[in-house]
């Protein structure tokens, strides 16, 4: 394994493996290393140890699992999850779990270190490399903590999809943030409260997770449990190219793509259509439920609202009602309108539209917090629920 704080050449090291791999220099030699059995059948972590990288010593067997990783997203060492921190020079401790496999071995104290914790800042140029998942430790993470408190009990490799795709807020965080205050009355100490990105796994544990804001007296659906052979994340996604294989799915479903799947017979959306996917009741909810918060904040706040999703922290005051955010002496204005009404549904709205894959993860619990969150706000803009024809 690599030490803490030694850069971990995982692109490198691949690049030049793909190269000897297509020029088929490659004769079979693999150091398992001592994987318990789990990890065997799997075969752990394709890389040497350390270089230089001999031809001969780079297994056939890992050639497709490396070019399928090497080009999805986990591998990008280009994209902003993994430059972000370049100038900093180091990834900080609290953000290295997620951004970097070496920040992931040390959180699971898979490097011998302490679980649990992140030592120091891991350094910069990592990706979600091979050891983060062919690890042999992994088998003795039994449970992964959630952002709400909960600890879910995990096996195997699906202990990293947890930990990761998990977001980093919970409802409880926003319960906090309001607690004791007048529910439509602004306050200067609200800021929105980011769930983060790719939130697959806080979708799929739904209410038992408790990664939405739940409204007093509804109950929340738990975790999609699904059918069985589709119950993990890898017997949807492959866990090289991260894609979504979409033949097993027809084995029951009829429809021709995952965002066309419907089972539900009612329309959620006071559409009526009960023939479109349900993603498209998802959607069609978190679209009203942005026009009814961009409502309340105008008439109810009486701060106008304007949601920009390429720019932190994605609300903006829009006083001007020219649909940009406003522009102040200090660059672009936050939106600082915030009453504990707005808080909750903008939350539970960047939640659901966090996870592109919110219809197959959860479809009940997304669709149950849309609901509560359009209901909340309605009443006071005006206008009434039932008129909406919205379904919970
Ligand atoms: C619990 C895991 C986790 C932690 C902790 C975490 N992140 Fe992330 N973050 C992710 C994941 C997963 C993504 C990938 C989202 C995507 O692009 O699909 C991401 C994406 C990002 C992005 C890219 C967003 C974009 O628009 O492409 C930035 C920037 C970021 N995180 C910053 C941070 C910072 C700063 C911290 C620490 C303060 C942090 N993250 C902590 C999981 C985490
Ligand atoms: C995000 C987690 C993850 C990463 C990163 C990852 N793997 Fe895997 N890999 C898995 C899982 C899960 C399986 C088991 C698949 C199964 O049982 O169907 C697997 C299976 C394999 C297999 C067995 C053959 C196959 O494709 O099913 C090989 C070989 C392999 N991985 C090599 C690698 C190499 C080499 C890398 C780095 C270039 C890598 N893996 C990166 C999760 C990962
Ligand atoms: C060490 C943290 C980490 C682990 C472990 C991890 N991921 Fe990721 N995942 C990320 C980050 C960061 C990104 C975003 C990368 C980027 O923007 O290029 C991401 C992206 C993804 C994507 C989006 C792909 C796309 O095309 O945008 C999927 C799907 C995904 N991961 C699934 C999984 C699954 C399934 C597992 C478990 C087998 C897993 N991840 C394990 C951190 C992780
Ligand atoms: C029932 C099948 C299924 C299961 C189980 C499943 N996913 Fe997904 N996932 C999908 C579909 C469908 C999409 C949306 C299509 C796509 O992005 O490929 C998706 C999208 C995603 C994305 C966003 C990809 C992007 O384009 O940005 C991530 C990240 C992700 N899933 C991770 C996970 C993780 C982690 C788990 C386990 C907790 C999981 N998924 C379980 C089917 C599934
Ligand atoms: C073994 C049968 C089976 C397979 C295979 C299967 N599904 Fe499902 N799917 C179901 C069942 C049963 C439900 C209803 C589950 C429930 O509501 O609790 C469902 C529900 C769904 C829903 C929600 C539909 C709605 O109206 O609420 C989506 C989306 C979905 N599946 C996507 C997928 C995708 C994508 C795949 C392939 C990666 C897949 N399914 C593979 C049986 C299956």
């Amino acid at each position: 394994m690599q030490g803490r704080h030694t850069r971990f050449p995982a692109i490198l090291a691949v690049a030049s493996m793909v190269l000897f791999l297509t020029q088929g220099a490659v004769t079979v030699a693999q150091d398992a290393g001592d994987a318990a059995p789990l990890d065997e059948a799997i075969v752990p972590f394709a890389l040497p140890e350390s270089g230089p990288f001999n031809p001969e010593d780079i297994p056939i067997e890992n050639q497709q699992a490396i070019a399928d990783w090497f080009r999805s997203a986990h591998a990008d060492a280009a994209a902003e999850a993994f430059r972000h921190w370049d100038a900093d020079e180091a990834i900080s401790p609290a953000c290295a779990t997620c951004h970097s496999g070496e920040g992931f071995r040390d959180w699971h104290g898979l490097d011998g270190s302490e679980a649990g914790i992140v030592e120091g800042p891991i350094d910069t140029g990592g990706v979600v490399d091979c050891g983060t998942c062919h690890n042999a430790g992994l088998a003795e993470v039994e449970t992964v903590t959630f952002p709400s408190g909960l600890e879910h009990p995990v096996t195997g490799v699906e202990a990293a999809c947890m930990t990761c795709h998990q977001g980093r807020t919970a409802g409880v965080d926003v319960e906090e943030a309001i607690a004791g205050m007048e529910v439509d009355s602004p306050s200067p100490e609200l800021r929105f409260i980011n769930p983060h990105y790719a939130t697959a796994a806080a979708t799929w544990l739904g209410g038992y997770g408790g990664a939405g804001y739940h409204y007093d007296g509804a109950d929340y659906s738990g975790r999609f449990f699904h059918a069985r052979p589709v119950s993990t994340c890898n017997s949807c996604h492959e866990p090289h190219t991260l894609e979504v294989a979409f033949e097993p799915c027809l084995t029951c479903h009829q429809e021709d793509s995952p965002e066309a799947i419907r089972i539900a017979r009612q329309s959620y959306d006071g559409s009526g259509d009960t023939r479109a996917g349900i993603s498209s009741d998802i959607r069609a909810n978190a679209a009203l439920l942005l026009q009814l918060i961009e409502d309340y904040a105008a008439l109810v706040a009486g701060r106008p609202i304007v949601y920009d999703g390429t720019r932190y922290p994605y609300f903006f005051v829009d006083a001007n009602g020219d649909d940009r955010a406003d522009e102040g002496p200090d660059g672009l204005v936050a939106y600082d309108g915030w009453t504990p009404r707005l808080l909750r549904a903008a939350y539970n709205w960047k939640l659901v539209t966090s996870d592109p894959g919110n219809y197959a993860h959860n479809p009940p619990y997304v669709l149950e917090l849309l609901h509560d969150s359009i209901s909340d706000l309605a009443g006071p803009v005006g206008t009434e629920v039932g008129s909406l024809g919205i379904l919970r």
